[in-house]
């Protein structure tokens, strides 16, 4: 399937889920809002790869956090709720990544990507 569905509703605030999506995993985060408002106080002169969380998420679902899982040095799987940015840390070589999944620690030169996904309704996404 080119497009995959995905019901949030059973995921609770605080809460990362890994969904696939064309052989890939899709890592979700329903993010307290503190994870958003930590996301939101960084200023852009401190980030590896600069972008605002605003753009990273969908306007209206400022919580949900949809992004690809895997690395972007050389595409390990990173862990959720670990390292010392509230989001992820990769196993592999040290790098770490925010609650809007920019990598914050390197090797990764890039912030984990978002794939393109739309809200169908309130608590569903189509991701694809
Ligand atoms: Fe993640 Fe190298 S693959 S830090």
């Amino acid at each position: 399937l080119s497009t995959t569905e995905v019901d949030l509703s059973p995921i609770a605030e605080g809460q990362i889920v890994t969904v696939q999506w064309r052989g890939k995993p899709i890592f979700i985060f329903n993010r307290a809002p503190k994870d958003v408002e930590a996301a939101r106080a960084v200023p852009m002169s401190q980030l590896i790869d600069p972008q605002p969380d605003q753009d990273r998420v969908k306007s209206g679902h400022e919580n949900f956090l949809v992004v690809v899982g895997i690395c972007t040095h050389l595409g390990c799987v990173p862990l959720g709720h670990q390292g010392n940015y509230d989001g992820w840390f990769c196993p592999c070589h040290g790098s770490q990544y925010d609650s809007s999944g920019r990598v914050r620690v390197g090797p990764a030169p890039l912030n984990l990507p978002v794939p393109p996904y739309t809200f169908t309704s309130d608590t569903k996404i189509v991701i694809g």
